[in-house]
This record gives C-alpha cells, sequence and structure tokens, in this order.
C-alpha cells in the first residue's frame, strides 16, 4: 500500500494562503449550515433517542425510500429494497473490493481514473487494464476484446464529469455498454457522484438505466449534492451483490450513522435542497468558465484542456516534455497547487497531465490561481 499524493498534497493545500485547485472539495461557502441546522434541531428534538441509537445495517428506512424516488427521477427502478445506505460512496468501492477481489484479479477502468478507487481495489491486490477512452468516454466495443483476454471481475466506471477529466459518456455508448455487459455476463459498477451537478447542456440516463440484465452496480452519494462530512452515499445492486455487500457492511461498521441519516433526510425533505442544488450548479459553472477564459488568455501554446458540462474538473494536457510532478514542486512554492496526472493512472502515465478543480476556489482566487500556475508553464 503507498500513501495518495493527493492526501499529501491536501495538507500544504490546507493553508489559507495557498490556492488550491487540487482537491475534491465542494465551495464551502454554499453548504446549506443553516438548513442542516435546523434539521439537526428537529431531529435531536422529535426523535433524539431513536437518532442516538443503533439502527440496521441497510439504513434508515425513510431515506432508503426517498434514495428510492430520487433513482426513479434518474431513470432507474429502484425499490427501497435494493437501497443500501453506505458511509460516502467510498465505502462501496471498497466493499466492491471485498467481495469481488482476490490477488491479481483484474479490473477495467478507464485510464486515467479516480485515485482512490484506484487506492481501494489496489487494496485486494488487483491489476488494472485501461479501456481505450477518447472526448466521448470509453469505447464499449474495446471491451469484448479485453473481456476475452483478461476475464475481468468487473469494470469500474465514472460516466459522467468523471474524475479526474470531466469527460461524459455520451447515451449512445451507455446502452450499448449496458448491452454488452448483458451479453458478456460483466459486472459494471457505475460511479456517480457528480450525474447532479450539470450547468450545461442536457442530462444523460444513467447506464443503469439501460440495464435489463441486472448487471450494473449503482454507487451515488450526498457528498456533492448536500455536504461530504455527512460521509452519506448508496449503492443500488441487484439482490446477489446486494445481500454479500449489506453482510460485508455489518463486519466493517455496523450501520451508517443513525444520527445523519435522519439529519439528512431531514433536510432532504425540508424542501430546500433544489434552490441549494441550483445554486452550486450556477456557481460552479460560472467558476467553471472563469478558469476555462483565464487558461484560454495565459496558458503558452502547447496546451489543452477538457470542457466539462458539469462536476468539478477539469483536465490539462501540456506538451509531451512537461513534468507535472516537477512542475508541482515549483508550484507549492509559488503557493498554487494542483493534482499531477500521473496519481490518476493505475500503470505508467500522466506525466504530463494536471488535474484542475474549480469548486473550492472563489472567482478572484481562480483567476490569481491561473496567473501564478501559468508563469510557472510558460518557465518551466
Ligand atoms: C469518482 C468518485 N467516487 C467516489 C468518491 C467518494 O465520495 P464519497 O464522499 O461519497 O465517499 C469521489 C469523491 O471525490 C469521487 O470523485
Amino acid at each position: 500500500m503507498r500513501p495518495s499524493t493527493i492526501r499529501e498534497i491536501l495538507k500544504v493545500t490546507a493553508q489559507p494562503d495557498v490556492i488550491s485547485f487540487a482537491g475534491g472539495l465542494p465551495a464551502p461557502e454554499l453548504f446549506p449550515v443553516a438548513e442542516v441546522r435546523a434539521a439537526a434541531d428537529a431531529v435531536l428534538v422529535n426523535e433524539g433517542s431513536q437518532a442516538l441509537q443503533y439502527g440496521p445495517s441497510e439504513g434508515y428506512l425513510p431515506l432508503r425510500e426517498w434514495i428510492a424516488a430520487e433513482m426513479g427521477a434518474r431513470g432507474i427502478a429502484a425499490k427501497r429494497e435494493d437501497v443500501l445506505v453506505t458511509n460516502g460512496s467510498q465505502q462501496v468501492l471498497d466493499l466492491a473490493g471485498k467481495l469481488f477481489l482476490d490477488a491479481g484479479d483484474v479490473v477495467l477502468t478507464e485510464n486515467p481514473t479516480y485515485l482512490a478507487a484506484i487506492q481501494a481495489f489496489q487494496t485486494f491486490e488487483a491489476k488494472f487494464v485501461g479501456v481505450p477512452t477518447d472526448e466521448h468516454g470509453l469505447i464499449p466495443e474495446a471491451l469484448p476484446e479485453l473481456i476475452a483476454k483478461h476475464r475481468p471481475k468487473f469494470l469500474y466506471t465514472i460516466p459522467s464529469f468523471q474524475n479526474p477529466t470531466g469527460i461524459t459518456l455520451i447515451a449512445e455508448r451507455r446502452r450499448k455498454l449496458a448491452e454488452i455487459a448483458a451479453r458478456e455476463n460483466l459486472w459494471v459498477i457505475e460511479d456517480d457522484p457528480y450525474g447532479k451537478l450539470r450547468y450545461r447542456g442536457e442530462d444523460v440516463a444513467p447506464i443503469k438505466h439501460w440495464d435489463t440484465a441486472d448487471r450494473v452496480i449503482y454507487v451515488s452519494t450526498f457528498s456533492k449534492t448536500i455536504a461530504p462530512g455527512f460521509r452519506l452515499g448508496w449503492v443500488v445492486a441487484p439482490a446477489e451483490v446486494f445481500n454479500r455487500m449489506l453482510i460485508l457492511k455489518q463486519a466493517s461498521d455496523l450501520h451508517t450513522s443513525s444520527f445523519d441519516q435522519r439529519v439528512a433526510f431531514g433536510y432532504l425533505t425540508s424542501g430546500k435542497q433544489p434552490e441549494h442544488l441550483a445554486r452550486i450548479r450556477t456557481a460552479y459553472g460560472e467558476r467553471f468558465g472563469i478558469l476555462d477564459a483565464a487558461l484560454r488568455e495565459q496558458l503558452p501554446a502547447g496546451y489543452s484542456w477538457t470542457k466539462p458540462e458539469g462536476g468539478m474538473f477539469l483536465w490539462v494536457t501540456g506538451p509531451a516534455e512537461l513534468d507535472a510532478l516537477k512542475l508541482l514542486e515549483r508550484a507549492i512554492g509559488q503557493k498554487v497547487a494542483f493534482v499531477p496526472g500521473r496519481d490518476f493512472f493505475p500503470g505508467d502515465g500522466g506525466k504530463n497531465h494536471l488535474r484542475l478543480n474549480f469548486s473550492n476556489s472563489t472567482p478572484e482566487r481562480l483567476r490569481e490561481g491561473v496567473r501564478r500556475l501559468a508563469a510557472l508553464c510558460r518557465a518551466f
């Protein structure tokens, strides 16, 4: 096991004078603090002792019902029995590793992919095989050959506003992917923390929407739509997977916090959430626009970057000779930080890439951060 570079970087970026494009943090000034406080008060006043008691491993039933209805709104038919509430979506990745992976087993992923998924699956000594991708996401037609060659335990994919690239898998490929998964008996873990954060363009239904053969394990979270400090996520999985994940969850933490689940449920049913979501979508869209414009004005020739329609990240590709890790060392000296691309590749690659987060800085800091970063890129 190796420590995550990003967690190490985050220690540095916690200093207030550092402008950070590094973390995957939502905008703290937009957290619904007063509304969550009201929900927490109501829980303690009205159902304090139940909220402080042990609860069922599956999760708080009214919250599971709320999530099942939300799944319907996202185009996924799910009953409350299909929903397992977890300690963030990160816990589902760990449970999936425990359930599916033995040493040497192959996991298919986008290349690059979410670095804490790499970390979670590496714990079980998985091997990673990248699926070819382009600007529309992974290419489903490449899967049959990879499946025949590597016999993967599952495909892990982030189809909407991918972390780290911001790329979204187009609808046609989602349908095709579900079809191939059914034909090839491939388990698919669809990780969707960002789908609700679209600030431009049309929503695309999740892969699970087309999953008639029940091969897709759908994972999502309240980390980006309420606040990550709750550590509340969920998984909607076929019964044979759900039942085993439930046993694994019991063994690891018994259940997700009774108190947090009730507070989140109170907040979600207070009628205030749509307003909050609209506010963060608008803010993130504006911040993307500011970052994109600043990069266009200031980065030297030879740099390009993605133009995501939602989420929190964009992905910069520098000239082939760029070493983003060395650039980061200098950037920290100038009090600006980002995550070097290398961390998102399970194998080699990514040396000349940078992941930039735009949700966690105000417009002024985004502009100033690009000014510092661009000067370093020009000098490099
Ligand atoms: C793709 C992806 N999956 C999972 C997570 C973990 O989120 P959670 O806070 O729900 O554990 C993140 C967080 O940034 C993420 O980007």
